[in-house]
């Protein structure tokens, strides 16, 4: 599957997909990474990995509609079919969504419907929620809003601030946007229902207790 990837910053959940997808048999292959911000860390991360990294920045375009459509032209030019967005920090426009739909996956940093939006771990340690997380889903209209695919859970620790539980939030996301690629990739995931089904192997006692449940 060719897939393209739209980031803002650092990108190193593209970076987690790019060296996933450099593994023998991984069932994707990224054709092309954009970015909306000029210098972006994470178009070196493409670079390096050989794969094509171009700035198109929105700051050049009358309006969100002409700088998407610049996007999707040179999203297509590139031949891609799935669209997974990396830390791109553009909401998109319903047009943009409509013609993407069911080819555009984005990952966030919370346990959805929890916390959409920024500033996540700073509102889940305010909220003070004992596990906090990361969801890979399909974009839909509604921000932060689709479909769920897959989601990572770590626990919120005494001591922690925003910084500290971003990076545990991060090292987390860096596992399960690969594993959520490949899913889709493979084609395990379906629409039903408005939610997304997925196929895969499951570990019906997988639970995580913070604080841990003793004996
Ligand atoms: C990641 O934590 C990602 O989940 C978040 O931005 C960060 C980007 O980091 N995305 C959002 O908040 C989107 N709503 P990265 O550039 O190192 O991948």
């Amino acid at each position: 599957m060719k897939v393209g990837v739209l980031i803002s910053g650092r990108g190193s959940n593209l970076k987690s997909l790019l060296d996933a997808c450099a593994t023998p048999g991984f069932p994707a292959q990224i054709v092309t990474v954009i970015s909306n911000r000029p210098g972006a860390g994470g178009l070196d991360h493409a670079r390096a990995a050989g794969v094509a990294a171009e700035t198109i920045d929105h700051k050049g375009f009358d309006g969100r509609e002409a700088f998407e459509t610049a996007v999707t032209a040179a999203l297509e030019a590139a031949g891609v079919e799935l669209l997974c967005l990396a830390g791109f920090m553009r909401v998109v426009s319903a047009g943009f969504v409509r013609h993407w739909q069911g080819r555009m996956i984005n990952i966030h940093p919370s346990l959805l419907p929890l916390f959409p939006g920024l500033d996540t771990h700073a509102r889940a340690l305010a909220a003070g929620v004992r596990l906090h997380g990361c969801s890979v889903h399909y974009v839909n209209e509604e921000v932060d809003g689709g479909p769920i695919i897959g989601q990572a859970a770590v626990p919120v620790l005494p001591g922690d601030d925003p910084d500290s539980l971003a990076a545990r939030v991060l090292t987390a996301e860096h596992r399960l946007y690969p594993a959520c690629l490949r899913l889709v990739a493979e084609g395990k995931v379906r629409f039903q229902g408005g939610k997304a089904e997925i196929s895969g192997k499951f570990d019906p006692s997988a639970r995580i207790f913070n604080p841990p449940a003793e004996a």
